[in-house]
């Protein structure tokens, strides 16, 4: 319960509390020092939730107030814990000013409050602030917040993305999502990966797909310069670049240029797709985790990925108990048993081959079950194939490899075996989520690569740089990339991918 203004405690501080356990788990505690400035605060999580001698201060807003004759009950969350603190506000207690302030206290407003912390007479926890103080700090009018104390759709809340962190599902997706984060680093920091941030403006396509949104300042609202060609094109050579731009749909490109020198790197950043997908898996803008790996194939890559799953999985169990259980209350009662299932058990292959005729062989018992029964190899599989893949068929996590080229995007290494026929690609399917992960070997061999250049209608001329990685000192590399939303919708349970990120851009949406 405390606000984190700096990481570390300075060394002369003042240690004026120690301890408490404010969430009914008991999991939750901290050091509390207090410095001259009357806003710097210090934590540092502790095990323990007993009583204190002395005073400890709160701030954090108020999610709802019980007023009685000479008593208030107020709770208030400051953002560290699902479960926030009871504050009893005796009025025989509190001084003169603090008994006025009172009055002013509405659901949703911010306060500071101070006293000891004594155990609590009633309800869930195990203590509770005996009030001395209460600066009200900001008014919060009850007729026009749009949070009251009654439970909200998600939907609505989407439509004040802005005060939506104040409740406790959003509250806790953004916890459960910083660790994550956190534990990506970890794992590949330990690893000894290089961090490295690729471009957001870019000049080529990465997956090839014409998802791209432009990036311009040519001004669209005059006649654009155009060309003295028949089609009159626009004349980017006036644009900001010189050249056509856009937002980078991922940051493998340029990973694989690090890769290329550094050995194992990883970009985490945000990538951007102007598909029109208005589904629960699909953001316009979101996060994807890309290692890059050299010297390495399929396998690695495979593994890699299965590590890293498990390390963060297992991370975010040890470390959001209390989310995790407030998630598999209210969201998905399977919650914590799948993602212990994910830690502990191997996760299945299965080749895309073997993938279709297991598909084929369900959806002939009965094709009305089905969206699109017909699936043939070539067909690029829907969330409800690769939903069904490893929720029924393996009951596990599933990679799915040697998809076929034509497919696939153009820099996948071609599978020699089978005359190029597929490609060294899999994807990840997860219980609940579908696809999380996509990645592959990389096509290391220049001729091969620009016939797939060609192949896919793309200028060799816009990828020379990409090209040169093949011509100066090529390896086998391979990396993927990990959808970070997905992922916090597979750990959260959350069913809508728009609930996993602070403001969901998707069409038709760039509200705040
Ligand atoms: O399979 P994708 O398109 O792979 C790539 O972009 C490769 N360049 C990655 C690489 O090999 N370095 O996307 C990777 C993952 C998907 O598996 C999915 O989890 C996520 O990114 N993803 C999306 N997440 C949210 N909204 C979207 N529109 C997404 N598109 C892909």
């Amino acid at each position: 319960m405390i606000e984190f203004t700096q990481t570390d405690a300075p060394r002369d501080a003042m240690v004026l509390f120690f301890g408490v356990g404010v969430d009914g788990f008991g999991s939750v505690g901290y050091y509390y020092w207090e410095e001259e400035n009357d806003f710097i605060r210090y934590a540092v999580p502790v095990d323990a939730k007993e009583p204190t001698d002395s005073d400890i201060t709160i701030k954090g807003w108020v999610r709802t107030i019980r007023k009685q004759k000479t008593l208030a009950f107020a709770q208030v969350n400051d953002g560290s814990n699902l479960g926030g603190i009871q504050c009893v506000l005796n009025f025989d207690q509190l001084d003169e000013a603090s008994q006025a302030a009172i009055d002013q206290v509405t659901t949703g407003c911010a306060v500071q409050i101070t006293g000891p912390l004594v155990p609590s007479q009633g309800g869930q926890q195990a203590v509770e602030v005996a009030a001395k103080t209460l600066r009200v700090v900001g008014l919060c009018p009850a007729d026009t917040y749009p949070l009251a104390k009654k439970r909200h759709s998600l939907e609505y809340l989407r439509s004040i993305a802005h005060l939506r962190p104040r409740t406790n599902t959003i509250a806790a997706v953004a916890r459960v999502r910083s660790q994550l984060a956190a534990a990506i680093h970890s794992f590949f920091q330990s690893q000894n990966f290089v961090y490295v941030q690729t471009p957001l403006i870019t000049a080529s396509d990465c997956e090839g797909a014409g998802e791209l949104f432009r990036v311009t300042t040519l001004d669209l609202e005059q006649e654009l310069p155009r060309l003295n060609n028949t089609d009159r094109t626009v004349d980017y050579s006036q644009d900001f670049f010189g050249k056509p731009a856009f937002l980078t749909v991922s940051g493998q490109l340029g990973g694989e240029t690090h890769a290329c020198a550094l050995g194992d790197i990883y970009t985490f950043g945000p990538t951007f797709r102007a598909e029109n997908s208005q589904t629960t898996r699909h953001l316009a803008e979101f996060h994807m985790v890309e290692p890059e790996m050299a010297f390495a194939d399929l396998q690695t890559a495979m593994e890699n990925a299965e590590q890293l799953l498990k390390y963060t999985v297992s991370h975010v169990l040890k470390n959001c108990q209390e989310d995790l259980t407030f998630f598999s209350s209210f969201y998905d009662k399977e919650l914590l048993d799948r993602l212990q299932k994910l830690v502990d058990q191997p996760f299945a292959r299965v080749s895309y081959r073997e993938a279709i005729a297991y598909l084929q062989e369900e959806i002939a018992k009965d094709p009305s079950k089905w969206q699109y029964p017909h699936v043939e190899f070539g067909t690029d599989l829907a969330t409800e194939h690769e939903r069904w893949l490893a929720e029924t068929k393996f009951e596990s996590c599933v990679f799915v490899y040697n998809y076929p080229a034509a497919i696939k995007a153009f820099y996948m290494r071609a599978n020699d075996e089978d005359n190029g026929e597929t490609v060294n690609a899999m994807d990840l399917l997860v219980p609940g989520v579908g696809e999380l992960v996509g990645g592959s070997q990389r096509e290391e061999r220049l001729d091969v690569l620009e016939q797939k250049l060609r192949d896919n209608n793309l200028n060799l001329d816009d990828y020379w740089w990409y090209l040169d990685l093949r011509r100066y000192g090529s390896v086998p590399h391979a990396g993927y990339g990990l959808g970070f939303e997905r992922l916090v919708q597979y750990v959260t349970g959350i069913e809508n991918i728009r609930e996993a990120i602070a403001f969901p851009r998707y069409p038709g949406n760039a509200e705040f």
